[in-house]
């Protein structure tokens, strides 16, 4: 028999165990796919006595992270923990120095990281893997590494986080108020007590970071990716989006303009043709126009113990089939910074909606402020009243740069006549 492909777990939560419920139960199928067994050597979490609701008995256990890559009856680290830093940075750069290779699911990791630990990983040759960081069990970063490689990718886009578009399509299913559906989706367990990394954009900021760098080429850059979140969107935009065939949706956007890297997560109106608009609940997908390959999707289960698993375990195929290849599609010692693109400069239409007091002039006030700025308006959607007596106004421009739009708000600041801040969203267009 093949030597097996020995690995060390290290968290046993909901990801770590769902690895070995899945090569327990696909283990025969797995040997013969991978040419070898894939075998549990070593686990590792912070409470051995927790019950995780699967025996693991059979499996040596260690205290710490760390220990595991001293063992010598291990070849892969496969580290479950998560954390940008900390014991699971210790760890991935511990396991690469020990010659040893890894697989993680840690997007936080290797938004941050990710340059690093490729160049070391490349220059011991040694496997980094990490599918699962990336929309779950879809696999993307395969998709793209491989199977489009002999493209350039002309943009890539997409839902990134299930937690968000959850409640973007609970509220435009119900018209229920947005801390109405966060509640709900914490309940459900589809949001976590602390949902910021999810329904501020973070999460999905750290997954388009290391889309980007796998379509482009170009060094991984996760501060330059402008983010907003979905805090302040109102059940009004998302039915006034409605009324002009667009759907809301927090979206991950990267392209190369001028040889410049733009990267912003955002919430924004997607046409009711495009597949992204048919996206609901906590499903991801990932969008990448190849320039001989045309549009590809990506759709599935962005996260949950299964698809996770499933994306893990094929790394460990992969490297048990001794596919070792670049971390990114480009070795990552050719990938340089890129100058990140000012976002100002960008034209197109723009939702804007703002909150006003209920009271004559406030209208010619706002168009006043928009002429001046050099935005015209293309329609004014709907005022309506909200239950504190206040009027919500929405409006789409013309294609305007996005400078003067903000610089339009930025005139209206210091108003009486608004009563919150405007809120502004863009509308997806084949320039985005
Ligand atoms: N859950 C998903 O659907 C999903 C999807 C895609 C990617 N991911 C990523 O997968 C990773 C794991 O997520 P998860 O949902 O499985 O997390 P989880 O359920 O919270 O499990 C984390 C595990 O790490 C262990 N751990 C935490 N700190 C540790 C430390 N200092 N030393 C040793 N062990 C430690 C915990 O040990 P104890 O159990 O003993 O406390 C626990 O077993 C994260 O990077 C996450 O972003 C998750």
């Amino acid at each position: 028999m093949t030597a097996p492909l020995r690995i060390a777990l290290a968290g046993l939560g909901t990801v770590g165990t769902g690895v070995i419920r899945l090569i327990e139960e696909n283990g025969a199928m797995i040997e013969q796919r991978a040419g070898r067994p894939i075998v549990v050597s070593a686990v590792s979490a912070r409470d051995r006595t927790r019950d995780r609701g699967i025996d693991l008995s059979a499996y040596p256990w260690f205290d710490t992270p760390a220990a595991l890559t001293e063992q010598a009856d291990v070849d892969c680290v496969v580290e479950m923990i998560g954390g940008a830093d900390g014991t699971a940075l210790e760890l991935a750069r511990k396991s690469l120095a020990a010659g040893k290779s890894f697989v993680t699911a840690n997007k936080a990791m290797i938004a941050h990281h990710g340059m690093e630990l490729a160049k070391t990983a490349e220059a011991g040759n040694l496997s980094l893997r990490y599918e699962a960081a990336v929309a779950g069990g879809i696999p993307v970063i395969k998709g793209l590494r491989d199977g489009a490689s002999a493209n350039r990718i002309e943009r890539v886009y997409g839902i990134l986080n299930g937690t968000s578009n959850y409640i973007l399509t609970e509220m435009e299913k119900h018209g229920h108020a947005f801390d109405d559906v966060l509640k709900e989706a914490q309940a459900i367990g589809y949001a976590e007590a602390d949902p910021g990394f999810d329904i501020d954009g973070v999460d999905a900021a750290h997954k388009l970071a290391i889309l980007s760098a796998l379509s482009f080429g170009k060094a991984l850059d996760f501060e330059g990716v402008e983010i907003d979140g979905i805090r302040n969107i109102m059940a009004a935009d998302i039915g006034q989006a409605k009324a002009l065939g667009y759907r809301i949706r927090l979206l991950g956007m990267a392209r190369i303009d001028d040889g410049k890297l733009f990267q912003r997560v955002n919430p924004y109106l997607v046409p009711e043709s495009h597949p992204l608009a048919h996206i609901d609940g906590a499903t991801n997908a990932v969008v990448a126009e190849g320039n001989f390959s045309g549009r590809l999707m990506f759709q599935g289960a962005g996260a949950g113990e299964g698809p996770t698993a499933s994306a893990v375990v094929a790394d460990l195929i992969d490297i048990a089939r001794g596919d070792a290849g670049t971390v990114f599609a480009t070795p990552a010692s050719q990938m340089e910074p890129c100058e990140r693109a000012e976002s100002g400069n960008r034209v197109g239409k723009s939702y804007v909606r703002f909150i006003v007091a209920d009271r004559p002039g406030v209208l010619a006030e706002i168009t006043a402020a928009m002429r001046d700025a050099d935005v015209s308006i293309e329609s004014l959607i709907q005022t309506e009243k909200t239950s504190e007596g206040s009027v919500l106004l929405s409006m789409v421009t013309h294609d305007s740069r996005e400078c003067n739009v903000l610089k339009s708000l930025a005139a209206l600041s210091s108003s009486a006549s608004l009563q919150a801040a405007p809120v502004v969203m863009h509308l997806l267009s084949d320039q985005d």
